[in-house]
């Protein structure tokens, strides 16, 4: 494989001394950019995804756009709950399922093993690491039990906290434990072959952390996301772990869980830090909706990351939650380029 020419990232995942934070953006990829909207107005989501060399295309577009310091591969968590049988469709309002799980008394009958789907992701890796040129790490990942679930039984996003999928892991507690130990096997299986196939880092995004209560979360959920992560960190490959909304949670999660913690937009990263194990490493989390302020608003909140990598300088900038489509793409340029100027 090439040497990389950036390692801001890996070592600062490492531990290693940085001269400054190194700086990706959720949801990079895709959303923002002109020329992926293009793209994906021309092919859809679901194909641009299935095609490698477009999808390493629009993985290496914020590279060459934004300068950022990591890719992050063009994909979707859905994958696995698609290599499980589950059928997904994307459309205006977001991932849908026709038949989700909740409609079916023996949801655990339902599921098939079909791991040709996550080839496609693998062939994008392929694919990447002929365009790259050997710039900048490429950052695999996967969804976490708990936002997988949720879609998986309910079918679609949703603006209600996922009741109906968390009211079936209170009254069918057997099936959700077979349900996340399915989901758990066919996740080793698509992370551990990223690894294979020359991804750097890993991150896992729980996005829907927040909601069931914390110790729900640690008994049903965690012990997925630490075998999914041990997986990985077992072939040599640094991890890190997304739980969105987990708040007053934070503690649960160990250094044997991760290596590093993105803290989402409603925790401080203070705070952040009080909770956590002084050896695990700390990325975010800039609110994604202060991208929609003026240049001098966005840069005077930036300022406060100065002294915050002083005090913690084992930190990735990036944001609290992904970018949205209608933020506009000369903020998340000013923004990469602030942290890249900055006297750290
Ligand atoms: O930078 C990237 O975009 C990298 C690839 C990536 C996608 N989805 C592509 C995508 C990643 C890392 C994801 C993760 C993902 N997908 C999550 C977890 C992360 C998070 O931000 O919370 C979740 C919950 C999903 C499921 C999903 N896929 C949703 C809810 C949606 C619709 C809303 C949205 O986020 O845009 C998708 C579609 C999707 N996945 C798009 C992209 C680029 C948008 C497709 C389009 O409209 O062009």
């Amino acid at each position: 494989m090439e040497k990389l020419r950036n390692t801001l990232l890996l070592d600062t995942l490492c531990g290693r001394e940085v001269s400054r934070p190194p700086v990706w953006l959720m949801r990079q990829a895709g959303r923002v950019l002109p020329r992926y909207r293009e793209l994906s107005a021309q092919y859809g989501f679901k194909k641009l995804m299935a095609n490698a060399d477009l999808a390493a295309t629009v993985t290496l577009l914020p590279v060459d756009t934004w300068g950022v310091d990591a890719a992050i591969l063009f994909s979707d968590i859905l994958i696995v709950p698609m290599a499980m049988g589950l059928q997904v469709e994307w459309t205006r309002q977001g991932p849908q399922m026709p038949r989700p799980l909740l409609s079916y008394d023996d949801p655990c009958s339902r599921l098939k093993t079909d791991t040709s789907i996550l080839e496609q992701s693998f062939r994008t890796i392929d694919s990447f690491q002929k365009k790259r040129h050997g710039v900048v790490p490429l950052i695999g990942f996967c969804g976490g039990p708990l936002t997988c679930l949720c879609y998986m039984l309910q079918g679609n996003g949703s603006k209600d906290g996922f009741t109906e999928a968390v009211k079936y892991f209170y009254t069918h507690r057997r099936t959700t434990e077979l349900l996340v130990d399915a989901f758990t096997e066919m996740s080793i299986i698509y992370a551990t072959g990223q690894v294979q196939h020359g991804i750097e880092v890993f991150q896992l995004f729980e996005s829907f952390a927040g909601v069931v209560p914390d110790n729900l979360y640690r008994e049903l959920f965690l012990p997925s996301v630490r075998r999914i992560l041990s997986a990985v960190r077992s072939l040599g490959v640094p991890t890190i772990f997304f739980p969105k909304g987990i708040g007053a949670g934070l503690p649960m999660i160990t250094p044997d869980v991760c290596d590093t913690v993105s803290i989402d937009w409603q925790t401080s990263l203070d705070e952040a830090c009080s909770l956590l194990h002084p050896s695990m490493g700390l990325q975010g989390n800039m609110d994604p909706r202060l991208l929609h302020a003026s240049k001098p608003v966005i840069a005077r909140h930036l300022e406060q990351y100065i002294s915050f990598f002083r005090r913690h300088p084992r930190w990735i900038f990036n944001l609290g939650h992904g970018l949205t489509k209608d933020i506009p793409a000369e903020n998340v340029a000013f923004v990469v380029n602030w942290v890249k100027q900055a006297h750290w």
